[in-house]
């Protein structure tokens, strides 16, 4: 009888020690701060990111490596000079366990130096600072969306394709809109293209009109463009009001006509971009996860959705593999880095420097979706200079 009593208490012990998620349980809610623009010409696709990421969540249960969520939240205006304030915030007096955001690359720089000096994980789920995964990269610092080298090449190589000699381009000044006019030209100077004019206005400006005035009178083959959000809205409509849309075809990286097209209506029809998303890849877990964001939200899901949602599929295959400890970087890491991820934008795997290594597609403007047409760069990895893990 005591052998037998012994015996049930190890099985139970074992039982107990065996279960996954047995630490996380101690370890009550994972803190996650979200900063991200809720106001600003960013603002919607702040939302959209929350509500992707807050989907995969939900479709978990609503906890994530055996942890229960609490949400930590911060509007960062999408303005740099309040970031390293902002994401301290989160870190030293909400001690969070994970930050998440943003959407401004210049944000994510700020945060990305937070990360990096206080070692908290950081899933980056929209801005595409180079230096990011470049100079800045680290252990605990991954993304979920792009580069903004990656569009910008992609579209680069498809602008020479279609035998275009000279092209302007035209976008904001920092370092979304530069680093992805270099990725432009790197695709397509290789094949002797070149860049005519670099034009650019300060962030968030929306004074369009002397611009495209320099535009008409410079006459080149075509336009490369980055804009995003509600500026970008303002410039397609802009663009076909002062007649170019006639006269000069204008590409983009897919932001100009990702999850604005109401806004844009007819002025955006027909215009080429390029991205790691469209609206009608039809695979079946694009599909699924269209139909869950429509009936969740009453909304259409756009590419900062898909990036909320695979932000939140990021960490729940790293806090899998660490059982919910948010702070076992090592484990954390070397699950994401052999995982493939099942993504709506089709399956992607992480560069050692933790970047998307993924698909860019050409999309074109049919009435209200951007339609794939194509695959214009395959498993397209960013150079990620300069990072030393
Ligand atoms: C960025 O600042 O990195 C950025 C912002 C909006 C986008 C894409 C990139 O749509």
């Amino acid at each position: 009888m005591r052998y037998k009593n012994i015996f049930n208490l190890g099985i139970a012990i074992s039982l107990l020690t065996c279960s996954p998620f047995i630490g996380a349980q101690s370890q009550g809610k994972l803190k996650i701060g979200f900063m991200l623009p809720a106001t600003g010409t960013y603002a919607a696709l702040g939302t959209a990111i929350d509500n992707g990421f807050r989907l995969y969540v939900n479709e978990q249960g609503g906890k994530i490596g055996g942890r229960e969520i609490e949400y930590v939240r911060v509007d960062d205006e999408s303005d740099p000079s309040k970031a390293a304030d902002n994401v301290n915030k989160l870190i030293k007096r909400d001690n969070v366990d994970v930050i998440v955001g943003s959407v401004h690359s210049g944000v994510a720089m700020a945060m990305a130096k937070a990360a990096k000096e206080s070692g908290t994980l950081l899933i980056v789920p929209n801005a595409g600072a180079v230096a990011v995964t470049g100079p800045m990269c680290a252990p605990n610092i991954f993304r979920s969306s792009f580069s903004n080298w990656q569009p910008g090449f992609a579209m680069g190589e498809v602008a020479a394709k279609k035998g275009h000699k000279k092209i302007v381009t035209i976008t904001w000044k920092y370092a979304a809109g530069e680093e992805t006019m270099k990725g432009f030209k790197d695709g397509f100077e290789k094949s002797g293209g070149s860049v005519i004019k670099d034009l650019t206005l300060p962030f968030p400006n929306v004074e369009f009109q002397a611009l495209l005035t320099e535009i008409a009178s410079l006459k080149p083959d075509a336009v490369f463009t980055f804009f995003a959000g509600a500026g970008a809205a303002k410039f397609v409509k802009d663009y076909a009001a002062a007649g170019l849309k006639k006269s000069i075809p204008l590409y983009g990286s897919g932001f100009l006509t990702d999850g604005v097209l109401d806004a844009e209506g007819v002025d955006a029809e027909g215009i080429l971009t390029t991205l790691h998303y469209a609206d009608n890849l039809n695979n079946k877990r694009d599909q699924s996860f269209r139909l869950a964001y429509a009936k969740t939200f009453k909304l259409q899901p756009d590419v900062y959705a898909v990036q909320g949602y695979d932000a939140a599929q990021m960490l729940a295959i790293g806090l899998s593999a660490t059982q919910g400890d948010a702070k076992n970087i090592t484990t954390f890491a070397q699950a994401l880095m052999k995982s493939k991820i099942d993504s709506p934008r089709g399956t992607f795997t992480l560069s050692s420097s933790h970047n998307p290594v993924q698909d860019i597609y050409l999309r074109k403007v049919i009435g209200k979706e951007n339609v794939n047409e194509g695959v214009a760069s395959k498993a397209l990895a960013d150079p990620g200079l300069g990072c030393k893990m």
